[in-house]
């Protein structure tokens, strides 16, 4: 139906005679001549339609509707140099139409604008429930385009590198990785539910245990979790898998797969190796164990000026195996008053929401004179303050905001104080340059931490993973000691703050993986019935191997400077994990549910 795209035309077709489809971005009359923005895939045009061409394609021009879907022949033309639009890649040119042809009427009115023009802001529920319309907007459309160069990319670079890309199922077994399963009834099996993978781990695992040795997918993951916006209920892995392989190698590859993806989509070369922090010296550090590294500001522990303090709010913290934190903001006494620090501040607010009770501060003044409310001043001596100005570097109108209590909530509070005042602050540089691309490797996770709701340990990442050997040694019977406290041969990749992607050496021994299950809590009995298939295939000759999965949608929305994975894919579900388009999950009949030999307890709360 058409010769060429709309945004495809350049001065070199002038006086070539085209054929064009797309849909109406919109249309102006002037003083006779009505100009068409006419938009598909690859750009937009400008058509004129002059009264001269006749009276009936002039009646058609002039009852366009937005959105129209349009089929416009015509020949192409220079723009009088005073008409040219230097912001549209075809603005020297337009198209002088001959024929109009609607190949698809708009009925009734739309529910946003969808012009490349509009730069009113629409709210996301509505894009959501019209997605096909939001999709028809320049924005999306180079979302999804970067999406696919990205896909792109990584399959072409790790097809050279000798990966096979291999589906596994999408009804199987649970695959814990931490969140909830969503599951599906078998009807066929009475009784018996599928969960979707939450990740594509044991099958990967599997495929190495049968000799595939390099395995990657693109792969469709589903964990029935709190949504933010960088999670979705269901969303995209780059998965792989290697045999034969150690921990160097593996973020070796993964660097080069990453800086190859940057090269070709952002055009943007990376300074390789990517640096390295193990998990112990960024929760001291940054308290989190996905610091954003473009900025200072970090967490000082000072438990040795305030172990005998006075402060007994500090003391104590010391005392009962916690910490007292604090973070140095420069010129903060001007840039935070008191009341954002006290209850009801915002500052005071972002403690609070990472568990904290409160924030102590202390304001430098000049010549070293501190300010502060409360105890804290009346119990710092002069030396105790001489030491902490010196190891947090606070000089005349900084301020110094403290945490104190158990280690993992000042880690959280702080962190969330960190974050939050570099925002309000301006300390992220905006530039995306080289070297705001701050990647980070983070090594050396520990293999479990303490669930105190369940009383029990808990796999970090999941209880695959290998225990560093330096931790364990190759003494079994020392192994139920030694394994709580060891460290796992996990990393994950951190891009300013935000996770990128996570993997580990697995566990190939299989008398350890039973070990390990039964660290978390699982009894032999339990540990047979879901993961006895995988106990047997490390019986049976599995090979050392590792991997590594990153979050597809997330490299695509730092690589397009989106604020949510939501806007780099074509469908996704709202924060209430329900897709407002299809208003998918639904109802099903009574029947169905009786062939699925399910019965609902739901009742609704209304
Ligand atoms: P992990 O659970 O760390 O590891 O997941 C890997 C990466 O997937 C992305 N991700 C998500 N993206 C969007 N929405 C979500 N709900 C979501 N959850 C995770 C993150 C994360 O870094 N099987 C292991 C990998 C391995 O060990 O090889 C796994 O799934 O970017």
């Amino acid at each position: 139906m058409r010769s060429n795209g709309c945004g495809n035309l350049r001065k070199k077709h002038i006086d070539s005679f085209v054929q064009l489809c797309g849909w109406v971005d919109r249309c102006r009359d002037h003083g006779g001549v009505i100009f068409i923005d006419l938009r598909d895939r690859s750009g937009t045009i400008q058509l004129t339609v002059d009264p001269d061409q006749g009276p009936e394609l002039f009646a058609i021009a002039e009852n366009l509707r937005n959105e129209t879907v349009l089929q416009a022949n015509g020949s192409v033309k220079s723009r009088p140099a005073d008409a040219i639009n230097e912001k549209l890649n075809t603005g020297e040119i337009e198209i002088q139409v001959k024929e109009l042809i609607i190949l698809n009427k708009v009925k009734g009115n739309l529910p946003f604008s969808v012009s490349i023009h509009n730069e009113e802001p629409i709210k996301e529920e509505l894009r959501l429930r019209h997605r096909y319309l939001d999709l028809r907007r320049e924005r999306m459309q180079q979302n999804l385009l970067l999406r696919h160069n990205t896909i792109k990319t990584a399959r072409a670079f790790l097809e050279e590198e000798g990966f096979l890309e291999i589906e596994t199922p999408v009804l199987t077994r649970s695959t814990p990785e931490g969140a909830r399963d969503y599951v599906v009834p078998s009807r066929v099996c009475g009784g018996d539910w599928f969960a979707l993978p939450q990740s594509p781990q044991l099958f990967k695992q599997l495929l190495m245990v049968g000799g595939l040795e390099r395995y990657y997918q693109i792969a469709r993951c589903f964990r029935d979790e709190d949504l933010r916006s960088d999670r979705q209920p269901e969303f995209t892995q780059l998965d792989l898998e290697i045999s034969f392989t150690s921990q160097d190698e593996i973020l070796g590859l993964n660097e080069r797969l990453i800086a190859a993806i940057w090269q070709k989509v952002k055009g943007v070369n990376l300074n390789l190796p990517f640096k390295k922090m193990t998990w112990k010296e960024a929760m001291d550090r940054y308290g989190t164990d996905r610091p954003d590294t473009r900025y200072g500001m970090e967490l000082i522990q000072v438990n040795e000026i305030f172990k005998t303090s006075g402060f007994k709010v500090f003391s104590n913290a010391i005392s009962t195996g916690g910490s007292v934190k604090c973070i140095t903001v420069k010129n903060g006494n001007k840039s935070i008053s008191n009341v954002r620090i006290k209850p009801g501040g915002d500052v005071f607010s972002e403690a609070q929401k990472g568990g904290a009770g409160g924030l102590a501060f202390i304001r430098v003044r000049e010549n070293k004179e501190i300010d502060t409310i409360g105890a804290i001043k009346d119990n710092l001596d002069p030396q105790a303050k001489e030491t902490l100005l010196e190891i947090t570097g606070a000089k005349t109108g900084d301020l110094i905001l403290f945490g104190a209590g158990e280690t993992t909530i000042v880690n959280k509070s702080l962190d969330r104080v960190r974050q939050f005042l570099a925002k309000e602050l301006s300390l992220i540089p905006q530039e995306q340059e080289n070297s705001q691309w701050n990647f980070l490797w983070v090594t050396d996770f520990p293999m479990f931490q303490f669930n105190k709701d369940e009383n029990r340990l808990e796999a970090l990442h999941h209880p695959f993973c290998a225990p560093n050997p330096k931790d364990l040694g190759n003494e079994e019977e020392k192994w139920n000691d030694r394994l709580p406290k060891a460290r796992a041969q996990a990393y994950d990749l951190v891009l300013n703050g935000l996770e990128l992607g996570g993997g580990s050496i697995r566990i190939h021994n299989p008398d350890l993986q039973k070990q390990v299950l039964k660290t978390i809590g699982l009894s032999s009995e339990v540990v047979q019935e879901q993961f006895g298939f995988l106990i047997d295939a490390l019986e049976m000759g599995a090979p050392p191997h590792g991997g590594l999965a990153f979050g597809l949608d997330r490299i695509v929305m730092l690589l397009s400077s989106e604020e949510s994975i939501r806007d780099t894919i074509a469908f996704p579900k709202n924060q209430n994990a329900r897709c407002p388009m299809t208003q998918a999950p639904g109802n099903v009949s009574t029947k169905q549910l009786e062939e699925l030999h399910v019965a609902s307890t739901w009742v609704d709360p209304e």
